[in-house]
């Protein structure tokens, strides 16, 4: 099978996948199900938007597999690999059954105890991630799939980095330079679009925004432009939620907002501390040490406002 020096491969005389619908698309691939005609059973196949970009396409393929692969949780979109459909490469996944996050919430905010338990596992993935020296860097509810059996399921690797890496879209990181932003307004901590390098903190700010709005059925940081919802990121503290006023409702309010912190320092520290906090709070037993953090104006130690600039990559 001959090599083309743009990525794609001659097809050989059997394609191993038949397409047969499309499972969503993002800001920078599409992924279609298609039938796996060797093992028999369906698949989800990601294809880049631009896969002319050839071997760089490939390239970013590959490394959002090993990320996946590597991060080896049940609460992890399952790779099988990179492989080759109709000439161009795409990452072959197992096929989930169900709906993103953000397509149930499309019919209103969730109880408590959804969020708890949903959040719950979510930041035992990225406790995952954390764990093999990598950060995702683009948690929201887009990458979160509810499957019919309720299983919780975290997708997307395609900006996934190595801690205290500069990002690039190749997800690989750079050393020096100057540092690309990349997330997702309404998601992406203040320190990311301060071109800070990646941090697992900056997750569990995203897991924050992505727990609001499952409580309020709307991001604390919604605005009508991409430049209002960052400066709204950078200063605003999100309205109060609409909790019960019982003490375990209050305790998911702080929990909420110590995630939300402006500064990393006043986060939580790790995604077990998030993972603890949360089995607290299921346990219906407030956790004591929890304190709403978010203060205004936005002062993340030595940082100043002025380092955003125009240049911020931003994926909607
Ligand atoms: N394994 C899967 N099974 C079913 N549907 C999936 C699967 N993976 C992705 N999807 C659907 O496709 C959508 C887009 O996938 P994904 O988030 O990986 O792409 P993207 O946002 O374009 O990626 P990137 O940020 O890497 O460019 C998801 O929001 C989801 O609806
Ligand atoms: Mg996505």
């Amino acid at each position: 099978m001959g090599h083309a020096d743009d990525g794609r491969r001659d097809g050989g005389s059997k394609e191993r996948y038949r397409i047969v619908g499309t499972l969503g698309t993002g800001g920078m691939a599409v992924v279609l199900d298609a039938i796996d005609t060797v093992c028999g059973g369906h698949v989800a196949l990601k294809f880049t938007r631009t896969p002319e970009a050839g071997a760089f396409a490939r390239a970013l393929l590959e490394q959002e597999a090993e990320a996946m692969t590597r991060a080896n949780d049940r609460r992890i979109c399952h790779v099988y690999g990179v492989a080759d459909c109709e000439g161009w490469p795409c990452l072959v996944m197992e096929r989930l059954v169900g709906q993103t996050l953000q397509a149930k919430l499309a019919s209103g905010p969730l109880d408590p105890s959804a969020v708890i338990a949903i959040a719950t596992e979510i930041v035992s993935a990225l406790a995952a991630v954390h764990r093999i020296g990598m950060v995702h860097q683009d948690v929201k509810p887009a990458n979160v799939f509810i499957t019919a059996t309720s299983r919780v399921k975290l997708l997307d690797f395609g900006l996934a980095t190595r801690r205290g890496a500069f990002p690039t879209r190749s997800g690989s990181g750079r050393k020096g330079g100057r540092p690309s932003v990349l997330g997702t307004t309404n998601y992406i901590a203040p320190e990311r679009i301060l071109r800070l390098p990646a941090d697992p903190r900056s997750d569990l700010f995203s897991l924050g925004s992505v727990m609001y709005e499952m409580v309020a059925g709307a991001s604390p940081f919604a605005a009508v432009t991409t430049a209002e919802a960052l400066m709204n990121v950078l200063e605003k503290d999100p309205p109060a939620l609409d909790v019960p006023r019982s003490a375990a409702g209050r305790a998911l309010e702080r929990l909420i907002r110590k995630l939300l912190a402006k500064d990393p320092d006043d986060r939580y520290q790790s995604a077990a501390d998030v993972r603890k906090a949360l089995s607290i709070l299921r346990s219906s037993r407030p956790p004591a040490a929890a304190r709403a953090t978010v203060r205004r104006p936005l002062h993340i130690r030595g940082i100043r406002h002025e380092s955003v600039d125009a240049s911020c990559a931003i994926l909607h």
